[in-house]
């Protein structure tokens, strides 16, 4: 039952947060286009207002004319739209499905033992200190060199790569890549958080009392927010990955993770460059050219043979389906079976515990606990190198189930 009450949890909590997600970037996204597509206005009204950009465009039936006031407007009207209620929402429900998947389940989630060998309680508070070093560093940074707009992001990128690197020599692949995505989005709340809208409020403070407004509230927020605009493509890539365990289960997941995320902002870039009418190719295409680098840096090897398995020349057609039972018996039905025992329900809905079940899984057996080793979990039940590589055998001699 608890199970099950945790799944609906996972569920709920889930939905809200891709919701609100698409709700948060996509006004990001909008907002960034704007700025970025606004001209100079030509209109002497215009320019007596105090507008310093203008746009038109057309949408869903209707015409549309944002203004930009630099640094505000004469006077404020009544009802100011503020965004900030996208970002803390989908910040909150990340939280609380990190909480819910990978922290309650500690250590078949988060530990792998052939990484860092840690208690479950010691993962937690790793994961959790991630978090929270990941933003205090960064907002160090920021502080610290924030005067020049190319310093600190030369800074900040070789700090997230530091970060990545870190995370996949402490946590199992699948949870480092997550945490480093919930530990860039966590700056990015904390930005809207502790810097935007703090610094707009002293903006709107400032007009309300027809005091001159110090224009390095709008330069910090507008550097922060640039930052955010480039963590985008990399955290949603994290975010995604544990689908991928070619990805976080290689042996150097920390580079395909760093090379992934620098592909993101390469192509991010394009896209801001485009805003404002400089196309240049040569962004997307270096952002493809990675990812080409890294689909070839990552491609399933030939498996070598293992010399202890039955005097290693027959081996390849030697493998008895009994001893692939025994193995799967060992190694995966804790949690692929009708009633796992390490699983509420079969994980991911496959179950291992017939012989039909597993002929018909083979290739995936394969795929994950072979060549991509990322089965068993984290390695929670220990299987042995010499274990796969019998999986290997059989699955290569026509993964027979009749001897
Ligand atoms: C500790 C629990 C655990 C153990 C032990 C385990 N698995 Fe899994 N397995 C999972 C979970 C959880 C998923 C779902 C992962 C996801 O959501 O991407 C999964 C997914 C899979 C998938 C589907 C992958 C996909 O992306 O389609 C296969 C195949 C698989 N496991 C095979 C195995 C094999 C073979 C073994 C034993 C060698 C094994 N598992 C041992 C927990 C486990």
């Amino acid at each position: 039952m608890e199970g099950y009450i945790l799944d609906w949890a996972n569920l709920l909590l889930r939905w809200v947060h891709v919701i609100t997600a698409i709700a948060w970037i996509g006004s990001s996204f909008y907002f960034v286009w704007l700025d970025n597509s606004l001209t100079r206005p030509q209109a002497p009204d215009l320019q007596e207002k105090g507008v310093d950009g203008e746009l038109w465009a057309v949408h869903g039936g209707g015409f549309y004319n944002p203004q930009k006031y630099l640094t505000a407007p004469k006077s404020l009207p009544e009802n100011l739209h503020w965004f900030y209620w996208e970002s803390y929402s989908t910040w909150m429900t990340g939280f609380g499905l990190l909480v819910v998947l990978y922290l309650f389940n500690a250590s078949t989630y988060l530990i792998d033992r052939s990484v860092f060998d840690m208690s479950p309680g010691a993962a937690v508070g790793f994961a959790i200190s991630y978090l929270i070093i990941g933003w205090v560093v960064y907002d160090a940074i920021c502080r610290v060199f924030g005067k020049s707009d190319r310093t600190v992001g030369i800074m900040v990128a070789i700090y997230v790569a530091v970060a990545a690197y870190l995370a996949c020599h402490i946590f199992s692949g699948r949870a480092a890549f997550l945490l480093t995505g919930a530990m860039i989005a966590t700056i990015m709340s904390g930005n809207v958080l502790v810097w935007i809208i703090p610094g707009q409020r002293k903006v709107v403070a400032a007009l309300k009392a027809g005091q001159p407004v110090d224009p390095i509230h709008g330069k910090r927020g507008k550097q922060r927010s640039v930052h955010n605009t480039y963590f985008t493509l990399p955290v949603l890539f994290a975010m995604l990955s544990n689908h991928y365990s070619m990805t976080y289960a290689h042996k150097y997941n920390w580079a395909v993770l760093i090379l992934i995320m620098l592909a993101g902002v390469l192509i991010r870039q394009f896209f801001i460059l485009k805003h404002k009418g400089k196309i240049n190719v040569a962004w997307p295409a270096a952002g493809v050219a990675l990812l080409g680098v890294v689909a070839v840096m990552i491609a399933p090897q030939p498996r070598q043979q293992v010399a202890s398995n039955n005097g290693g020349a027959d081996a390849a057609n030697a493998v008895s389906f009994v001893k692939v039972q025994e193995i799967i018996n060992t190694r995966c039905v804790q949690c692929h079976a009708e009633a796992p025992k390490m699983m509420p329900t079969a994980a991911k809905g496959i179950k291992l515990d017939t012989v039909d079940e597993i002929k018909a899984h083979a290739q995936l057996i394969y795929q994950q606990a072979v060549q991509q080793k990322a089965m068993p979990l984290g390695n929670v039940t220990q299987i042995t190198d010499d274990e796969r590589a019998l999986l290997g055998q059989w699955f290569e001699g026509g993964a027979k189930t009749a001897n």
